[in-house]
């Protein structure tokens, strides 16, 4: 069987961005595949995080994994840190992947911004960490965001560089899995800007631990715009909000953007809202409710990334043996 390898970074404030273009794609995806979901706590730290704020962050990534109806019996759910394959062939990574490669990320610039002198050395080598996550399990398939695909890429240069400068056929190329439509959810205050867990407003997200009438409230309260909803898709060019919010729609209720388009075609926002507001706290309600439950049982929450870095050591211990031969660290 193919197997999927995805990871969340546990930075908080999860929102509907986080579930419309990761975890709930995760959730169809289990039937068809053995799935590891990784929160990438070695990620986070890249950028300086909180101690207690991150030890939080990973409970509640985890908890709206499970919220949102991952199994974790079935397959695995952990955090990075918790497997030191993940950073041991991340070093090895290190000293395949190429200092050109790198410079060309377009993340890295975004996230270091103009004052790359005093970016973190990780952050620098976040993508062969990535690359490290992924091919630790021999991962055949990963979903990403479109942001992702050239990480992806890169983790695809790394695996045939490593095969071919030991001369085996060792790594698979894994595939990235781009899904999804309205996979770009962006700010409710600013239809141009993504949703963001640093946006200031919090009227820009809707987060995953939002009760009902804090979901209906933001709505409400969403940018619009002084005309009446179009009839085509080319009726929403030049009105990012307008696109964004029945984006929502139709990600939300799982039916075509046309679709969309065509139900609401002429009705003016305050009915749109009033919709969008119900099928929202319709689907997000009853997984707020359980992620709710779930952060007030750490001990629950942890049990499960336990159990789950445990199967995933052992899916990676012989992985890591094999390499370490490969290279030729002498095993005494
Ligand atoms: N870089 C990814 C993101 O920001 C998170 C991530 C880390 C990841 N390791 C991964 C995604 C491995 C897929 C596979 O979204």
């Amino acid at each position: 069987m193919s197997r999927i390898f995805s990871g969340i970074q546990s930075t908080g404030n999860l929102h509907l961005g986080n579930y419309l273009g990761a975890v709930r794609n995760w959730v169809q995806l289990q039937h068809d595949y053995e799935c590891l979901f990784c929160v990438v706590d070695l990620h986070a730290i890249t950028q300086w995080q909180n101690p207690a704020d991150l030890k939080a962050s990973t409970r509640e990534v985890a908890a709206a994994m499970i919220a949102s109806g991952v199994d974790a019996k079935k397959h695995i759910i952990f955090n990075q840190s918790q497997v030191s394959g993940h950073a041991e062939l991340a070093w090895v990574f290190n000293c395949v992947a190429r200092l050109g490669w790198l410079n060309r990320m377009t993340q890295f610039k975004d996230k270091a911004g103009k004052n790359r002198e005093n970016a973190s050395v990780g952050l620098y080598a976040y993508p062969n960490l990535m690359a490290a996550d992924i091919l630790l399990y021999k991962a055949t398939h990963v979903p990403v965001g479109e942001d992702q695909k050239q990480h992806l890429e890169l983790t695809r240069d790394i695996a045939a560089k490593f095969n071919n400068d030991y001369g085996v056929d060792f790594f698979p190329l894994p595939e990235p899995m781009i899904l999804g439509t309205a996979t770009r959810v962006m700010s409710l205050k600013d239809g141009t800007k993504k949703m963001s867990k640093s946006d200031p407003s919090e009227l820009s997200r809707i987060t995953m631990t939002d009760d009902a009438d804090t979901i209906a409230k933001k709505i409400r309260k969403a940018k619009s715009d002084p005309d009446l909803l179009p009839d085509s898709e080319k009726g929403l060019e030049d009105r990012p909000e307008a696109a964004n919010l029945l984006g929502i729609y139709a990600a939300l209720s799982d039916t075509p953007l046309d679709d969309t388009i065509a139900k609401f075609a002429g009705e003016g926002f305050g009915t749109f809202k009033q919709h969008l507001a119900d099928l929202a706290v319709a689907k997000l309600g009853p997984i707020q409710g359980e992620m709710t439950r779930l952060m007030d049982d750490p001990a629950y929450v942890d049990g499960v990334l336990k159990d789950g870095a445990e199967r995933a050591r052992a899916l990676s211990e012989p992985i890591m043996a094999e390499i370490k031969d490969i290279v030729g660290f002498l095993n005494v």
